[in-house]
């Protein structure tokens, strides 16, 4: 089948290499031109594992081209996915002007009948407005379907999460658009739930504030665990054992980051809001999830008593492993409350240096992990990568001056650590 994804961010562009990987001809479309260039030339704007092959695989093989023009995109396509941003506004609701602006673009190109598919994540009832602007746009009486197909992938697991997908959420008014996308979804064997429009944008915002509950219930569960003298991880390993509960998103540690959690989560209490309904819950998760850092930097202080002038060497600065977007990353504020206090910072981070830069003027960017320690009072670990599982510690402690870990992952075996001679401390544990 033809498709075009129109903006190629993380969702979109994923999208269109897998789609074009099980055999579909896709066009990426992006406003940016230097994007397009870079993407043209070969190269990938983000960092995602699997995602440079999967592209040049497939741009070598003609199934996958990118363009700077929407047009193209909807001359050739029977499907149009939309999957650009839908950035915070500062009232915590959503800023849908490039969805709007996209649907008067498509508006202005259909000529014959296209379904046009968002896989923004938007507030319910965007569909209902996407389908009134086309009509409104549109010059001729084309015909048209709008559909909502919300995306659950993760960052640093998109690729899988796409090829492998839990569940397809198919939201449309008529059966015509729901057969397309089943075939055009066949191919990764999914179970596929068809809905209507509302239900399927509520599915996602419903999906990702469900996960962040978990992580704030988890989080809140260290601090009861901290008090008592319990560990949080024989308690989430004793309930996520329940099927009904599940062992999934609850490992307490920083509390959640990106560039979804935090937004969707104050989008969705706005939208409930709009809607006549006071989310008490969500605004619940979201002061622990604040909660949880400033418990973090206490934790520090109180090790280090002054934070002002201690060197710190802090492991991490994506927002989670396998990435390096650094936005909202709980990694980054710590450092960025560090730096406040005083401290004098050394980072290092496998994939999200470059990116830190800007964020993190005065600190010392460390090229190897195990150099990191020199000179240190302490280090912090920030992020879970699994490479830092694999730091010499013997080393880390002969390079500090106080051989000092907080850990903000439960990286670290607690009792390990102490062996080594560290003063460590953790998340609940
Ligand atoms: C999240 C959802 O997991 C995806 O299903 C969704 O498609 C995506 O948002 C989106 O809306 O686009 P992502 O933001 O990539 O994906 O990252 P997650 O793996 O969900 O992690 C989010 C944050 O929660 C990270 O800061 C991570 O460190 C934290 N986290 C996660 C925990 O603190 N504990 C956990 O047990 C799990």
């Amino acid at each position: 089948m033809d498709i075009a994804i129109i903006g190629t961010g993380y969702v979109g562009l994923v999208t269109g290499a897998c789609f074009a990987e099980v055999g579909h001809r896709v066009v990426c479309v992006d406003s940016d031109e230097s994007k397009v260039r870079l993407l043209q030339g070969g190269g990938i704007p983000i960092y995602e594992p699997g995602l440079d092959e999967l592209v040049r695989a497939n741009v070598a093989a003609g199934r996958l081209r990118f363009s700077g023009s929407v047009r193209d995109g909807v001359e050739e396509a029977l499907v149009i996915f939309i999957a650009v941003p839908t950035p915070p506004l500062p009232d915590g609701g959503v800023d849908l002007s490039f969805i709007e602006a996209v649907a008067r673009e498509i508006a202005g190109c259909l000529t014959e009948y296209r379904i046009v598919v968002d896989k923004s994540t938007v507030p319910v009832k965007t569909g209902e407005k996407v389908a009134e602007t086309i009509k409104r746009y549109c010059k001729s009486r084309v015909d048209f379907d709008v559909v909502s197909n919300p995306e659950f992938l993760r960052e640093g697991f998109a690729v899988q999460d796409l090829m492998r997908p839990d569940r397809v959420v198919i939201g449309a008014r008529s059966p015509r658009p729901v057969q397309r996308l089943k075939e055009l979804y066949a191919p990764f064997q999914a179970p596929v739930i068809v809905t209507d429009i509302n239900s399927a944008e509520l599915i996602k915002h419903a999906a990702n504030s469900f996960l962040a509950l978990k992580i704030s219930y988890i989080n809140a569960m260290a601090a009861l665990c901290e008090a008592s003298g319990a560990n949080v991880q024989e308690v989430a390993n004793g309930i996520g054992m329940d099927k009904r509960i599940g062992r999934a998103f609850l490992d307490a540690g920083l509390g959640f980051g990106g560039s979804c959690f935090p937004k969707d989560l104050s989008a969705f209490i706005k939208i409930a809001e709009q809607l006549g309904y006071d989310f008490a819950l969500l605004k619940e998760v979201r002061n622990i999830n604040a909660q949880q850092m400033d418990r973090f930097i206490r934790k520090i202080a109180d090790t280090l008593w002054v934070i002002k002038d201690k060197r710190i060497g802090v492991l991490g600065l994506a927002f989670k492993q396998n990435t390096d977007d650094v936005r909202q990353s709980p990694a980054i504020e710590v450092c960025q409350r560090l730096a406040r206090e005083g401290a004098i910072l050394r980072v290092h981070d496998p994939r999200a240096m470059e990116k830190a830069k800007a964020l993190l003027p005065d600190a010392t960017f460390v090229e190897e992990m195990n150099d990191l320690a020199e000179g240190c009072d302490a280090l912090v670990v920030a992020t879970e990568w699994p490479e830092f599982k694999q730091l010499d510690l013997d080393r880390a402690r002969r390079l500090m001056t106080h051989p000092i870990m907080i850990d903000g992952r439960n990286l670290f075996d607690p009792n390990e650590m102490e062996r080594l001679g560290f003063i460590y401390k953790s998340i609940g544990r």
